[in-house]
């Protein structure tokens, strides 16, 4: 007896019918394009794990991100890299310091019509490359450093930033930011909150780009623990008590079920970071001609929207972006 057709698979008989019940589309408005200023440089230089990134200059990133509005990406993320770093990171809230010089640039090419974001942390400006001050016992000075990102995203706020986004994982770092912010005039500036953030092996080819590798031990005392999933429930709680206006999970593709319970517990929007590793690990298999790193990377994006992520912050940005122009 020939078994019947039954409803799902009827509907997937067509590309134009699964395109009609697709129950998930990244489209451009689902992204957010990670980019790298550096100061002191003369050309663009290329990041060797993180093929098609690049560390711009100031005239680069403005090239850049010009292009990327013209295909409609609705939002940038940025993160400098300084000539000069010392241990508090003074570079990170210099007025003249090279996100704040970013950040005026874009704000003048584009005004209100690109949310401008600045990475809101210390590690990049650091000269020990942690992402708060340390203490004489090597450890993280948590109130130290709520006072400096506090000031760090005052100066952003200043210098045109549309969205902070502390990325630092200290205690407390919400409430600081907000209230510096606030007292600064800058109440209509929203705080995306790197709430869930894993002590991840996956960030390596971002420390190559942001220079920002620490120079002692690692970051899993201020950074979550990759086993934990409850406590990221308990993270975006907090920072939500403290005043986030969105909340992220980063990495995403080894955490998509943190993003999915995330997505059942609150109703602000869930920013979710495809970082560094994973945009690596899909072009070095696609230079081996092992995957096919385009197919892949549309997969990928897709289920961590299926997961629930509103938003995607993406190297794969651009190239996507092409795609569906
Ligand atoms: C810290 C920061 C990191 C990333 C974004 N912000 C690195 C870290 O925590 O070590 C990683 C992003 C990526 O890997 O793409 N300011």
């Amino acid at each position: 007896m020939a078994f019947p057709d039954q409803r799902p698979r009827r509907l997937r008989r067509t590309p134009a019918l699964r395109r009609l019940v697709a129950e998930t589309r990244v489209t451009v408005d689902d992204l957010v394009a990670p980019l790298f200023v550096k100061e002191g440089i003369t050309d663009p230089e290329p990041v060797p794990s993180m093929p098609g990134v690049l560390q711009h200059t100031q005239a680069s990133l403005r090239e850049e991100v010009r292009a990327l509005a013209g295909l409609g990406i609705p939002a940038v993320i940025l993160f400098g890299v300084p000539a000069a770093k010392d241990p508090r990171g003074s570079a990170a809230d210099a007025p003249d310091g090279v996100l704040q010089v970013a950040l005026r640039n874009l704000r003048d090419d584009h005004g209100d019509d690109l949310v401008v974001m600045a990475d809101t942390c210390l590690d990049e400006y650091t000269d020990h490359g942690h992402c708060g001050i340390v203490d004489a016992t090597g450890a993280i000075d948590n109130d130290a450093t709520l006072d400096r990102y506090g000031a760090i995203a005052v100066a952003q706020a200043g210098a045109g930033a549309q969205v902070v986004a502390p990325s630092g994982m200290m205690d407390g770092q919400v409430a600081a930011i907000r209230g510096a912010l606030d007292d600064a005039g800058h109440t209509g500036v929203p705080v995306l909150a790197y709430s869930a953030k894993y002590a991840s092996a996956l960030y390596g080819p971002f420390r190559d780009a942001a220079e920002c590798a620490p120079a002692f031990g690692d970051r899993r005392a201020y950074q979550m623990d990759p086993p934990n999933a409850r406590e990221a429930l308990e993270e975006v709680g907090l920072d939500l008590a403290e005043g986030a206006d969105m909340v992220m999970v980063k990495p995403a593709l080894a955490y998509l079920d943190v993003i999915n319970s995330v997505r059942s517990a609150v109703d602000v929007p869930i920013g979710a970071y495809h970082v560094s590793g994973e945009y690596a690990m899909v072009l070095a298999a696609a230079e081996r001609g092992w995957i096919d790193g385009h197919a892949v990377m549309r997969e990928h994006l897709a289920s961590i929207k299926r997961a629930g992520a509103d938003f995607i912050l993406t190297y794969y940005a651009r190239a996507l972006a092409e795609q569906l122009a």
